[in-house]
């Protein structure tokens, strides 16, 4: 059988097993990025897919850390703005803030309030979903300032993990390149 797009991606991400913590298999997308050719056919699947008029967004909005290196440069190539959110204690303005829970204790993510207008059509972008709790963070952070998340999108999903299961019965439209069973 011909190798697919997902197949193609696959063989660019490293498995590290047990990093950061025993029996954890680590995705490492930094092979994706590393070679220019991967780098821009992978930008290029979201570009494509979201300059469509009816899926275009306003903006795009980019998860803490990973999340900003692709969400930077595919708002860029929309010719729309970007905007950060971050693990708490980062951002200098005022933010709204929302804890959520990891495997092991809790996190918290923070947004700028003057970041979006209310009614904006937002892109939210990662590069893995895991339990899918940085997502859904995300995602209500951005409703608390009245904006709409079109589509969450990001190149891994970890589908055992149910994170993106928990996502779509949430209501919110996954875009994924690439699945690890
Ligand atoms: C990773 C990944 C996602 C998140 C996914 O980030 O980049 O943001 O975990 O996991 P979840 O679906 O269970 O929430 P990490 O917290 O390792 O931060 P980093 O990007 O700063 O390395
Ligand atoms: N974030 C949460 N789980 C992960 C995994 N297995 N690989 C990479 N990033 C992750």
């Amino acid at each position: 059988p011909t190798p697919s797009f997902s197949d193609y991606l696959r063989e660019h991400i490293r498995t590290v097993p047990d990093w950061p913590a025993p029996g954890v298999q680590f995705r490492d997308i930094t092979p994706l990025l590393q070679d220019p050719k991967v780098f821009r056919i992978l930008i290029d699947a979201f570009v494509h897919r979201y300059m469509d008029h009816d899926r275009r967004p306003d903006v795009v909005a980019g998860l803490d850390a990973r999340g900003f290196i692709l969400g930077a440069v595919v708002a860029y190539e929309l010719g729309v703005g970007f905007v950060p959110i971050r693990k708490k204690g980062k951002l200098p303005f005022t933010t709204v803030e929302e804890t959520y829970e990891l495997e092991y204790g809790s996190a918290t993510v923070e947004l700028h309030t003057d970041s979006v207008h209310a009614g904006s059509r937002v892109l939210l972008m990662d590069d893995l979903i895991a339990t899918g709790g940085t997502m859904m963070a995300g995602k209500k952070l951005l409703e608390k300032l009245g904006a709409q998340v079109v589509e969450g999108a990001s190149i891994v999903d970890l589908p055992e993990l149910g994170g993106s299961t928990r996502l779509r019965a949430a209501g919110l439209d996954l875009y994924t390149l690439v699945d690890f069973a």
